[in-house]
């Protein structure tokens, strides 16, 4: 058993997204506090987006005739590809910045598509639960002025569910600005309440992946 946990926020102090990973990790390592947890954490040690080019690159050159950096850039793709294809379940942080995937997700999700295991055609998480936990600072529920504007969640709901095959179960937490801007302040109860709800859920999920 082994859960891979994946963060890519860019801050680490009052992370919505950590703190609730934090809580599916509590749960998770609470009946086996000897349970593999493999970290890797996108926002602290990103992935350069020059690494998938030279990937991208080198699928396009003759093993032989490959530059140095993109030998490097392969290298790393098929690390990543093998430590996601090791994990028993996955659980991946998932800010909305400017209504869109955290970069750093983005070239994490990109070099990883360059590997032939994770290419399109084929489902290399079939079988596997993954946590999706989002984090947004508005609110994007139906009805609300926002609705349709986090291109982020579809997207990359998309890539684990439907070209990778996983089990993908989403929690979200969002108007987690509420707190620090004051235009927002009506909505602080709001806020509060659906991030316990987000805690609530992410510890239930950590205790569910160690029994699946
Ligand atoms: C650079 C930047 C861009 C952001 N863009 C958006 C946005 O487009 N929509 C939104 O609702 N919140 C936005 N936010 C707020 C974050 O989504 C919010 O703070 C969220 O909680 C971030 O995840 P974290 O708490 O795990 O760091 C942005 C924050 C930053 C730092």
């Amino acid at each position: 058993m082994s859960l891979l946990r994946i963060d890519s926020s860019i801050r680490t102090q009052g992370s919505v997204s950590r703190e609730v990973l934090d809580s599916l990790e509590r749960s998770y390592l609470e009946s086996d506090p000897g349970a593999q947890v493999v970290r890797r954490d996108l926002g602290l040690d990103p992935i350069a987006p020059t690494t998938w080019a030279a990937a991208v690159a080198a699928g396009m050159t003759p093993e032989d005739e490959r530059t140095a950096e993109q030998r490097e850039a392969v290298a790393t793709a098929a690390a990543l590809a093998d430590e996601l294809a090791a994990a028993t379940a996955v659980v991946i942080g998932s800010p909305l910045y400017n209504f869109g995937i955290a970069a750093h997700l983005k070239s994490w999700v990109d070099l990883l598509i360059t590997d032939a295991r994770f290419a399109p055609g084929s489902t290399p998480l079939a079988g596997t639960p993954v946590v999706l936990v989002v984090s947004r600072g508005g609110g994007y529920g139906p009805g609300t002025p926002r609705e349709g504007w986090d291109h982020a969640t579809g997207w990359i709901t998309r890539i684990l569910r439907d070209v990778w095959g996983a089990d993908v179960t989403v929690v979200e937490a969002e108007l987690t600005l509420a707190e620090v801007v004051p235009a927002m302040a009506e909505l602080r109860p709001l806020a509060a309440q659906k991030r316990a709800e987000a805690h609530e859920a992410a510890a239930k999920l950590g205790v569910a992946l160690r029994a699946s």
